[in-house]
């Protein structure tokens, strides 16, 4: 406002001030009333005094006009008006160097010029601040609650705020308002990001509460139309077949009986849904996968049992846009590239690339939507924090450090190490020769060589595998990761700036530049024009978490940054022998 009302009044003082003489317009006045001073009769006063009245009042008008004007143009903009969709995209856990690292893979690997570039590289919006409300370093959980409810909450908050209250979201607060709803993931349904949307707990780890919360029974009733992903282990009772829930609720059942869910839960009950093949009736459960849905780059290999990220969201984006066709209210979407994260965990930089890629591919599938659309709509798409500190290039000899990095290790990796580590565990729970010289042939020769491509494994790589199988996941990425020359900090998530893309719409210029991750939660639920903290209200009217029944024991995290601990050995636990062995090209 200070910007439009200053350049207004200094317009205005510069249009009354006349280029003449100011004594000039003075002496007229004076005349005037001189000549007019002995004939002046109550009528004419009257008629002063009236005329005096009506230019206030048109002054005044004209001001409140303006204002008004102003002030219109302003929220007009910030909420528009009208049927549309919104769809947020969320890349856990993926910083600025996957995006370096994923094109420069995609360019070696399709033989493309420097200059091609990925399609979110095309939509580059802005960049987020991450932090929590309890450290520097945010989690998921506190990362999504700065999305859906626009708060900064602590490590682990499920929608939940510091002062143990829930906070109302925007996919709540959009389906109050009549807009279908829906949440797309490759890992767990009920893992951090997607249940900020749709439940909240007290920290993350209640993961059977989020499931039952998600389908309807909490305190707002069932408030999403459709959820694809995996984690269907939370939707079983514990001790049949694939459930993983400590109580022995069927969430599935109880879905489709007392909520109206329709349920597929394989990947062949999904393609009947495929390209518009048969309408998907809403509510919609589709829970894919035990846990998580496998990395892409092992996905790609069991095609025929999972879908993968991009065909979810396409089919979503279908059966949302026809559940709305006869309403005057669009649709609200969430899809997650829910394992960039895990790959950024398990510092494997194969894995991570495949996952940006079919990250990359959902987000253009999504623009390909928009554009095809009758409906407005907009899509934003950022991460809620980087994970593993990774970084495009690593001193891997005691010389000076090479520039440079070799996108070759990674295109010739089928799997990942997650997957070859299972393969592991397997293998030894079955084989009846444990002895480290037979694993050690075996890690090489049905692993290692087939599964990376790497053939110079050292003595050392595999005599650490065979003796500490339990650690092969970090140890079979750490591979890889040194022989492309990749670095990571962490197996944990960093606080660097994530990125902001988006196709750009009404309201989008607020979360230009840099912004605080509860800047892209506000423009959502903006955009929308939806009443979130009405949400807040009712929640809270109803609301016991298990915190504070004394149901868990569970410690709000605090401000962790003023308390430095004192180093000590368990500092370094990365395994340091094995990259000095590797101190040769
Ligand atoms: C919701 O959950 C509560 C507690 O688990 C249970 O008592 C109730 O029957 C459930 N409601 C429905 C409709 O399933
Ligand atoms: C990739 O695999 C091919 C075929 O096994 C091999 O010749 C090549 O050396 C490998 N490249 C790298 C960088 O490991
Ligand atoms: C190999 O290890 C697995 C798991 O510890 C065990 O079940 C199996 O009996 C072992 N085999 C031998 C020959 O020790
Ligand atoms: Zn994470």
């Amino acid at each position: 406002m200070a910007n439009v009302t200053t350049p207004l009044l200094a317009n205005d003082r510069r249009e009354t001030d006349p280029d003449t003489d100011p004594n000039d317009s003075e002496d007229a006045l004076q005349g005037q009333s001189r000549a007019t001073q002995t004939g002046r009769s109550w009528h004419m006063r009257l008629r002063e005094s009236l005329l005096f009245a009506w230019a206030l009042l048109a002054t005044a008008g004209v001001l409140v006009l303006a204002v008004w004007a102003s002030h219109q143009q302003q929220t007009s903009f910030d909420k528009p008006a009208g049927k549309r969709n919104l769809i947020f995209m969320v890349s856990d856990g993926m910083g600025p160097a996957s995006l370096s690292l994923t094109r420069s893979f995609r360019q070696y690997t399709e033989g493309l010029e420097y200059g091609d570039t990925l399609t979110l590289d095309k939509h580059f919006w802005g960049s987020s601040r991450t932090r929590s409300s309890s450290s520097l370093v945010t989690d998921s959980a506190a990362g999504a609650t700065a999305f859906s409810c626009g708060k900064k909450s602590y490590n682990g908050a499920i929608s939940m705020l510091p002062d143990n209250t829930p906070c109302g979201t925007v996919l709540e607060a959009a389906k109050k308002s009549g807009y279908k709803t829906g949440l797309v993931v490759t890992t767990d349904i009920t893992d951090a990001t997607p249940a900020c949307f749709a439940s909240h707990v007290d920290i993350r780890s209640q993961n059977d509460d989020v499931a039952v919360q998600e389908v309807g029974n909490g305190t707002l009733g069932r408030v999403v139309d459709l959820m694809f992903g995996g984690g269907r282990c939370h939707f079983l009772p514990s001790g049949a077949a694939g459930g993983c829930r400590e109580d022995d609720i069927n969430v599935v059942e109880m879905a489709k009986n007392e909520y109206g869910w329709n349920y597929i839960g394989d990947r062949p009950a999904f393609d009947e849904f495929w390209e518009g093949k048969k309408e998907v009736p809403l509510p919609m459960l589709g829970l894919f996968a035990d846990t998580d849905i496998p990395f892409e780059l092992d996905r790609r290999n069991m095609n025929d049992v999972y879908p993968s990220l991009s065909e979810m969201a396409k089919t979503a984006l279908r059966a949302l846009e026809k559940a709305t066709e006869g309403s005057d209210q669009g649709f609200f979407l969430m899809i997650e590239g829910s394992r960039i994260d895990h790959a950024g965990h398990g510092n494997d930089p194969a894995a991570q690339v495949r996952e940006v890629l079919e990250y990359d591919k959902a987000f253009k599938a999504v623009l390909d939507f928009l554009d095809e659309s009758d409906t407005p709509g907009v899509l934003v798409a950022t991460s809620d924090h980087e994970t593993g500190g990774l970084s495009v290039s690593r001193q891997v000899h005691a010389e000076y450090p090479q520039y440079l990095w070799y996108p070759a290790v990674l295109a010739n990796a089928s799997s990942s190490s997650e997957h070859l580590a299972h393969r592991l565990h397997s293998h030894i729970a079955q084989t009846s020769d444990n002895s480290t010289d037979n694993l050690k042939k075996y890690i090489n020769d049905e692993l290692i060589i087939p599964g990376f491509g790497i053939h110079d494994a050292s003595d050392e790589e595999l005599t650490a595998l065979a003796s500490h199988p339990e650690q092969a996941q970090y140890l079979f990425a750490q591979m890889i990761s040194i022989r492309a020359q990749i670095g990571w900090s962490t197996h944990g998530h960093s606080a660097v700036d994530v990125n902001i893309y988006s196709s750009g719409g009404p309201g989008a210029e607020a979360i230009r530049g840099n912004v605080e991750n509860t800047d892209v939660g506000k423009y959502l639920r903006n955009y929308l024009n939806v009443d979130v903290d009405a949400v807040t209200e009712e929640l809270n009217k109803n609301f016991k978490s298990k915190r504070n029944l004394g149901m868990i024991g569970y410690e709000i995290a605090a401000d962790t940054t003023d308390k430095v601990p004192a180093l000590s050995e368990d500092h370094w636990v990365v395994h340091e022998e094995l990259e000095t062995a590797r101190s040769k090209p």
